[in-house]
């Protein structure tokens, strides 16, 4: 029955405080292939990360014993498909802490998310002269919707400086929270550089100006426990290929009063409650931003993908990427020539380093012979690149099933690479 992973699961899974890493592993198919003759490392896991047998059977499931369209049956199988669908949303509700199931919208990924505020919330209230306010460590997919809407309505987009380690200076932010800035919108957590933002702090500064934020969680979310009304935030964007679930199902999470004021986005079935020629009237919430079929095996992969999170238990998983997060950057520093880009004080499982002399290309065409997956390029985050004056970074990336072995394994890589350019 696809709505109740829970009594299905067959992981060997980890419960309890600490990370048993082999009994995580032994969940991950992937990870026990080999790529060219050698182990699989998988250290891209900021660019994505593998899915547990819990996913793969809940999609698989899903298409053997439930598929049919959701919300428009009266029939057996579309009850089930709705409940399944309908129950990965209150799962997501509960991992984000949510106040109610209305408040999570089911969306593409974490960049329609945030285009869908960008639409129907802020180019509204964008007037000339008015300012949109983001960092400069942001993805490009919480840069390039706003810089769309202010050029739309000849507003301006305004950036708050990052420090040499990679921190935002929050005097700056502050600073640019003027009576001009429409919305503030701020990544969790850096994709490029590892830092994790004082969300709650910055909340504050925001809010005592009346500004909303708009949080990118596509990163925090599957490294750190995330709870949307602790953090008092507007909306928080997250994307579930990262979160260990399928790709094409991603999350908007807005506050009720605030979703229930906005026009909807895309216009179409389900979003509505009745149609004329004349006029349309729109569904609840949170319906009204879910026009079309909506991904219904991805919402329930996704839900899968967080009970298998919650079963292994957050605070286990940082507490084992903090151990993996040191070591990487021991075994990093401890090779001449290599030197890290992003370095703030509170930062999570993001390793993005230089090698003198050698272009990241090489080093992750050479790692990648030795079986080790790293991302090498501006990571979607070319302004990132340009503060601190390189063309590209490479790239490791932690997940929970990663281990100090793959790093030493990633370190033995790099002397190959040292080799070659020696
Ligand atoms: C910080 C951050 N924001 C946004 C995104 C965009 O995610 P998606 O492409 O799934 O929408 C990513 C993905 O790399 C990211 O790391």
């Amino acid at each position: 029955m696809v709505t109740s992973t829970r009594e299905m699961v067959q992981d060997a899974g980890v419960r309890g405080r600490v990370l048993d890493v082999d009994a995580v592993r032994a969940d991950f198919p992937i990870l026990h292939r080999r790529v060219h003759g050698k182990p699989l490392v998988y250290l891209d896991n900021a660019a994505t990360t593998q899915k547990p047998q819990a996913v793969i059977d809940a999609l698989s499931r899903y298409y053997t014993e439930a598929n049919a369209n959701v919300h428009r049956g009266v029939h057996f199988l579309s009850g089930i498909a709705t409940d399944a669908y309908e129950s990965a949303r209150s799962t997501v509700r509960a991992y984000f802490n949510a106040g109610s199931d209305r408040e999570i919208v089911f969306t593409r990924n974490a960049t329609e998310s945030i285009n869908l505020v960008a639409h129907t919330f802020v180019r509204a209230r964008l007037g000339a002269g008015d300012e949109v306010l983001i960092s400069a460590m942001e993805h490009h997919s919480n840069i390039v919707p706003w810089q769309l809407v202010c050029q739309e309505r000849g507003a301006t987009l305004r950036v708050a400086p990052i420090d040499d380690s990679g921190e935002l200076i929050l005097d700056e932010l502050e600073r640019l929270l003027t009576d001009r800035t429409r919305i503030l919108a701020i990544t969790h957590m850096s994709n490029a550089l590892g830092t994790v933002n004082p969300i709650a702090a910055i909340v504050k500064l925001a809010h005592a100006r009346e500004i909303p934020v708009l949080v990118d969680g596509s990163q925090a979310a599957y490294h750190l426990p995330v709870d949307v009304r602790a953090l008092g935030v507007d909306f928080y964007a997250a994307t579930g290929h990262k979160l260990y679930g399928p790709t094409g199902i991603g999350v908007l999470y807005g506050r009720e009063a605030l979703l229930e004021a906005m026009p909807p986005f895309l216009g179409g079935g389900d979003m509505i409650a009745s149609v004329t020629f004349e006029k349309s009237t729109w569904n609840v919430l949170p319906y009204k931003f879910e026009a079309g079929t909506p991904h219904i095996e991805g919402a329930v992969g996704l839900g899968a993908a967080i009970d298998y999170i919650n079963r292994v238990g957050l605070p286990a998983i940082a507490a084992h990427e903090r151990d993996l997060l040191a070591y990487g950057t021991q075994v990093l520093e401890s090779i001449p020539g290599v030197r890290l880009i992003g370095t703030a004080r509170e930062k999570a499982s993001i390793l993005s380093f230089v090698m003198q002399d050698v272009h990241p290309h090489d080093i992750g065409t050479i790692v990648d012979r030795e079986g080790v997956a790293i991302r090498t390029g501006h990571h979607c985050a070319q302004p990132v690149m340009d503060r601190f004056g390189v063309p590209a970074t490479a790239r490791a990336s932690l997940a929970m099933y990663n281990t100090r072995a793959e790093l030493d394994a990633l370190g033995a890589a790099l002397e190959k690479v040292r080799e070659v350019f020696a």
